[in-house]
């Protein structure tokens, strides 16, 4: 192995130390420089042309926004979205194309807004409607695109339908909600979602004098897709969100709309696809549009019906969320799994691939706290065949909080640290989560010119991609090692041909691919070697990206 092993290599700093990778054992091979933390004029021209028609979200970039904990503008501690507007040329600066909002409509706040109190507008605390308004007039000036969350499943409690369907038995939203006179139901088969929204999923409503249904907090109760009112009126509000320019929707739990009496099909009813196929419809009247859904844990095929009729993407959970249970074996098994799951998918299905969100750990967490298993995780993501959703803050290591303000997922909702000192650059007032440790050495600014930094390694890593389709949509498939510290996969579109090699082990790794895929191995990422007899190394805790030609 050339001097690249030989040298030490520091934990957190492993691609931008990059040295000697110019061929495979090439001796004396010049070092190599740290990467663009910018793409070329050829990638931006590329990508511009990729990400114009309906195919866009196939080559996008989303970065999942808690507009909460984003920026303040108004001094409340509150993130809103003026706020956001003026971080957008950070984000386009960091290679984002597209936004994900998590919900910003009026709500009570029960569960992060997961708990909508009116469909159509956006609370106050956010800005308003006209908020919106400018944040869509800004993004799409700097050809960037807007997803808002769709929460269909259940409503709050304090929406208008609920307090007018809670009033009595017949009133004209009477069956807007999954009523009961006993806290259960023979044709309603599935329970809660988790131990962290209670073990009944009924709750007895004293007004009404019946229990109602809801799969998550009882400030959400769901809502009764059987009736075909119900459906016309969430239709009605998706379309409001399209008629103001929304790009498309990210759709909270939707395969758990109508509910079954078969507990085989409490994640996915055939009346639940019905639905879907109705909102992918009216979707498809307006250009460019595109909805992605947050599947139930376990394979998302169901959510992507013919291909072309339900969803443009799911969330691919089975990596993204546990791939650092053991940072091991275990961890390739997972990308292997999903790997062969996404193969089965129907064509025109495109896996968004995440490695944290709001519902889960910090990536620095589920890394153990090692900065260099997040960017190894990273990688994987961003170099999969699908579309990466990159979740705040995972940008700059963000570090798990303390405080609660919802429940303990809040661990993974503070607020963004754009700079040193109080406030953090993200409010002149008291933020209403407080920050999580380090906010100072995480801060956007400490890490703007750094090197070393997170925040340097993903701009270059989506500068590395940027523009070219095989990284997006090119073919994708698992390489086998005499190892389980190493998870090795083969993109290929038409002639371009990349062998990606991320290591998990804190040795360095000298391993032998099942089959040496044909071609002159050229380091174009990271640093290690693919010698002609199909050896690989790599350094400890490190990655390559070999171009096969
Ligand atoms: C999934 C969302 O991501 C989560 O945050 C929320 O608590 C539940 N759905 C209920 O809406």
């Amino acid at each position: 192995m050339r001097a690249l092993l030989g040298r030490a290599v520091a934990a957190s700093s492993v691609v931008v130390l990059v040295v000697a990778c110019g061929g495979a054992d090439e001796p004396g091979a010049s070092p190599r420089p740290r990467p663009p933390t910018r793409p070329s004029p050829e990638q931006g021209a590329a990508a511009d042309r990729l990400l114009t028609g309906p195919d866009w979200y196939r080559h996008a970039v989303f970065y999942e926004v808690n507009v909460r904990s984003f920026q303040d503008s108004d001094g409340d501690g509150i993130g809103d979205l003026p706020g956001l507007v003026s971080r957008l040329d950070y984000l386009k600066d960091l290679g984002v194309d597209a936004l994900w909002l998590m919900p910003i409509n009026p709500s009570p706040f029960k569960d992060s807004g997961y708990d909508v109190a009116d469909y159509g507008d956006v609370d106050k605390v956010y800005g308003g409607k006209p908020a919106f308004d400018v944040l869509v007039r800004e993004a799409h000036a700097r050809k960037m695109r807007v997803m808002v969350d769709l929460v269909l499943n259940h409503t709050s409690d304090q929406h208008p339908w609920f307090q007018e369907s809670r009033k009595d038995k017949t009133n004209p939203k009477a069956d807007y909600y999954v009523w009961s006179d006993t806290d259960g139901r023979s044709d309603v088969a599935c329970g809660t979602y988790s131990a962290q929204f209670g073990t009944s999923a009924w709750a007895k409503d004293d007004q009404r004098g019946q229990y109602y249904y809801h799969r998550f907090y009882p400030g959400q109760p769901d809502l009764n897709y059987k009736n075909p009112a119900v459906v016309s009126a969430v239709l009605d509000a998706a379309k409001g969100w399209l008629d103001s320019g929304a790009d498309g929707f990210r759709c909270d739990v939707i395969g758990l709309l109508v509910e079954t009496a078969d507990p085989e099909q409490c994640s996915m009813a055939p009346e639940t696809q019905a639905i879907i196929r109705k909102l992918r419809a009216l979707l498809d009247t307006y250009p460019d549009r595109a909805m992605v859904a947050e599947p139930l844990l376990g394979d998302a095929r169901a959510y992507y019906g013919s291909g072309r009729d339900m969803f443009h993407m799911a969330f691919d959970f089975s990596y993204g969320y546990f791939w650092g249970v053991a940072f091991s074996a275990r961890s390739r098994k997972l990308v292997d799994v999903s790997m062969a799951q996404s193969a089965a998918f129907p064509e025109g299905a495109q896996n968004a691939l995440v490695i944290g969100s709001h519902d889960v750990q910090r990536a620095f967490t589920v890394a153990s706290g090692h900065e260099w298993r997040q960017r190894r995780a990273a990688e994987i993501q961003l170099l999969r065949r699908g579309t990466p959703f990159v979740y705040y803050g995972e940008e700059v290591g963000l570090r798990p909080g303390a405080g609660v303000v919802v429940d303990s997922r809040d661990s993974a909702r503070t607020p963004m640290t754009w700079a040193r000192g109080p406030g953090h650059g993200f409010t002149k007032g008291t933020p209403w989560l407080a920050f999580g440790p380090m906010a100072d050495e995480t801060s956007v600014e400490a890490e703007d010119r750094d090197p070393e930094s997170m925040l340097t390694f993903y701009r270059s890593l989506l500068a590395f991609r940027r523009g070219r389709a095989v990284w997006s949509t090119g073919a994708e498939r698992v390489v086998g090692l005499d190892t389980g510290s190493v998870v090795a996969f083969l993109r290929e579109d038409g002639a371009e041909r990349y062998l990606v090699a991320v290591s998990l082990s804190e040795e360095e790794v000298d391993a032998a691919l099942v089959e040496r895929p044909a071609g002159v191995a050229e380091v174009v990422w990271g640093d290690g070697a693919l010698g002609a007899d199909g050896r690989l190394k790599l350094p400890a805790r490190g990655s390559a990206v070999f171009r096969l030609r």
